[in-house]
């Protein structure tokens, strides 16, 4: 009973400006938060990304940042991705984008985030890499995916791997199953997720075990579509009822992939690796790290004492 409310604490804390400002350019914040976010510069990302590689897990970039206050900004974020889709080619290196649309100015103009994530996606195609959208708050979820819908019939692969711009579904969100129907039929590539933001019972399941049951139910949907998708979780509950879904039903285990965040469970993505699985790990960096944090803490109130003890003990 008391997590739900150290949860809406967090989530409260991650969007306090004062606060946030203080914590990111503070020495000590920028070590607590090294758990989490693999450093300030794109040099830091890049340099995770081979280590994970060579583990044999494949990485998502996240340039940290979220709700721009003007279209230069947005350019200017975007910019970093561009950089990031030069590097990976350049070094190599097996991974793609994860890219949210507030950052691209979707609360400031709708038209340019739209405008300006279609350069990225094109850059995309040019590098043969990929542009995940994650998804954010359910106020922007249908602005979201309508841009995700335009931006994918702009481009003209077909087959499971096809496309250059993906989505993100929350399983908590009432409103999945349909979305989920409707992007496998336009053959977009979905990252499922269960959602961590806080949302109000008229849009959201309120109960962990509802929210759990409904990823399996769109899990078992996903990974039969014949599209590569991700399966983005750190339960081990779901990961079991997704290797035994997909053994039951002969489904191909390298036609997926699981997804988990940077820092957590380490142990689970190489023993999925160890396994036959394929593992992304989605690999935030940069200034803008507070709120992300945050949101981290908001999903395991525990990991505070986690972080306090490796923080006396370093
Ligand atoms: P759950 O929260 O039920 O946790 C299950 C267990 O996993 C915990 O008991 C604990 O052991 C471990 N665990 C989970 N979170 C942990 C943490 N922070 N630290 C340590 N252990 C932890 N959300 C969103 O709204 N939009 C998005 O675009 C994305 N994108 C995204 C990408 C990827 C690759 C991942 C893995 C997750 C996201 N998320 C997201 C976040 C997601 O919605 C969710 O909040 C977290 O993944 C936590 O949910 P779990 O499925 O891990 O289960």
């Amino acid at each position: 009973r008391f997590m739900p409310v150290l949860r809406s604490a967090f989530i409260a804390l991650s969007r306090n400006s004062g606060l946030r400002s203080f914590s990111e350019s503070s020495p000590i914040g920028q070590r607590l938060s090294s758990r989490f976010v693999a450093g300030l510069e794109i040099e830091d990302a890049l340099r995770a990304t081979e280590t994970l590689n060579a583990q044999g897990i494949a990485a998502t970039l996240d340039s940290l940042g979220e709700n721009v206050e003007n279209p230069d900004a947005a350019r200017r974020s975007a910019e970093i991705y561009h950089q990031l889709l030069d590097a990976i080619r350049k070094r190599g290196l097996n991974a793609n984008v994860s890219v949210k649309l507030t950052q691209m100015g979707l609360e400031l103009n709708p038209d340019l985030a739209s405008g300006i994530t279609a350069e990225l996606v094109g850059h995309a195609v040019q590098t043969d890499n990929f542009v995940r959208i994650d998804m954010e708050g359910s106020a922007l979820t249908q602005a979201t995916l309508d841009i995700v819908r335009g931006l994918h019939a702009g481009q003209s692969s077909t087959g499971p791997h096809a496309g250059h711009v993906g989505v993100v579904i929350q399983a908590y969100l009432y409103r999945s199953e349909k979305d989920i129907c409707e992007l496998i039929a336009d053959g977009i590539r979905i990252r499922l997720c269960k959602g961590a933001y806080q949302e109000p019972a008229q849009v959201a399941f309120p109960s962990k075990a509802d929210v759990d049951a409904n990823f399996v139910r769109l899990m078992r949907i996903l990974v039969r579509s014949g599209i590569y998708h991700g399966i983005a979780t750190h339960d081990e509950a779901m990961i079991e009822a997704t290797r035994q879904f997909v053994r039951e039903r002969k489904i191909d285990p390298t036609s997926f992939e699981f997804q988990m965040l940077y820092g957590v469970r380490r142990d689970l993505q190489r023993a999925l690796v160890d396994q036959g699985y394929r593992v992304r790990v989605y690999i935030p960096f940069g200034r803008e790290w507070y709120p992300y944090f945050m949101r981290r803490l908001a999903e395991r109130p525990a990991n505070v004492l986690f972080l306090a003890k490796n923080f006396f003990k370093n």
